[in-house]
């Protein structure tokens, strides 16, 4: 068939279904990835941009990590780089776990679609005013851009129905005994998104770890059969190899994926209303998320925090998005 003659699928808003306009901040780092492709496989979401920032590794693997991804998913959304340094406390990255490229033992090919801006923060602020509704910022790296976002452009935060917040944890961290990554990565800037009055669903490690890519998950999402599902599968390779070697544990947990799987089926997860701090001056607690229930301490809440997760219903979703390509 001629190119003319192609029909052109239906999009969402066409055949009549409710799509969510979203924007992803992000790190790739492995589960990022998946977490992008998820996104894009869904029906129910519309990714309106990519945003990245230094953590799994520097902002510049991150950045071209993300270019690579959007362009094997074929979503045609802008990727644009963020911050390349925390406010406050100096780089740290996740290389053991996410290797060095950031995306394992990758063969992606490279983009050729261009940076769509300059500077995350100044593009996200004009998107946002751009939008005819406010959308949702599902934040799955550590929280330098929304920080930055937030703190220079107020105006933005009304555009904001909700920042889903992949980070912190009700419990032991995975970087320090105390904090999990994208928090201690920049405590500083998690704890002004967390004062800044925008309404957040935290979703953190303790839930997250409850979904983990074992060999049957990695198998299954091979047997799709797709270009996709076969860098899926290697990503989740070397991220399980790593996870046994350094922690000793089986299958990597799949942290920013089930953050934007709260999005497109909110029942996948449960959440309570608490307060949520981060410890930045504690010497052993540093990057702690200090989450209670409200009544405590007087504090009204700020999040909603994860609770519990259907790990059955996410792997569900998680297929089906893959299934897509
Ligand atoms: C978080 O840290 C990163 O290594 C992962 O991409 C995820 O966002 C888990 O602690
Ligand atoms: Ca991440």
């Amino acid at each position: 068939m001629t190119a003319a003659g192609m029909a052109r699928e239906a999009t969402p808003r066409e055949e009549g279904r409710a799509v969510t306009n979203v924007y992803i901040d992000c790190d790739p780092g492995i589960d990022d990835a998946v977490a992008i492709l998820l996104a894009g496989g869904s029906k129910s979401l519309n990714v309106r941009g990519v945003s990245t920032v230094a953590g799994n590794q520097t902002v510049e693997k991150t950045t071209d990590n993300a270019r690579r991804v959007v362009a094997l998913a074929g979503m045609g959304c802008p990727v644009v780089r963020g911050a390349s340094q925390p406010l406050l406390r100096p780089p740290v990255h996740a290389g053991e776990v996410h290797g060095d490229s950031g995306l394992g033992d990758s063969h992606l090919p490279a983009s050729r679609t261009p940076l769509a801006a300059e500077n995350a923060v100044a593009w996200l602020a004009e998107s946002l005013q751009r939008e005819p509704d406010p959308v949702i910022l599902v934040a799955i790296g550590p929280l330098t851009n929304v920080a930055l976002l937030l703190a220079a452009f107020p105006e933005v935060k009304p555009r904001l129905r909700e920042i889903v917040i992949m980070g912190g944890a009700m419990g032991p961290g995975n970087i320090t005994p105390c904090a999990e990554f994208n928090i201690y990565a920049d405590p500083e800037a998690a704890k002004m998104v967390f004062r800044a009055g925008v309404p957040i669903r935290m979703v953190g490690l303790d839930v997250t770890q409850k979904v983990r890519a074992t060999r049957s998950v990695i198998d299954k999402i091979r047997s799709l059969r797709s270009d996709v599902s076969e860098h899926v599968s290697g990503w989740l390779t070397s991220y399980a190899d790593a996870v046994r070697a350094l922690h000793g544990e089986e299958g990597g947990a799949l942290h920013d994926p089930l953050a934007v799987a709260t999005v497109t089926h909110p029942d996948v997860v449960t959440f309570e209303e608490m307060y949520v701090d981060v410890e930045t001056r504690g010497g052993l607690t540093y990057g702690q998320t200090v989450c209670h229930p409200a009544g405590l301490t007087g504090h009204a809440p700020n999040a909603k925090v994860a609770v519990g997760v259907r790990p059955d219903l996410f792997w569900d979703i998680l297929i089906d998005a893959l299934r897509q390509y």
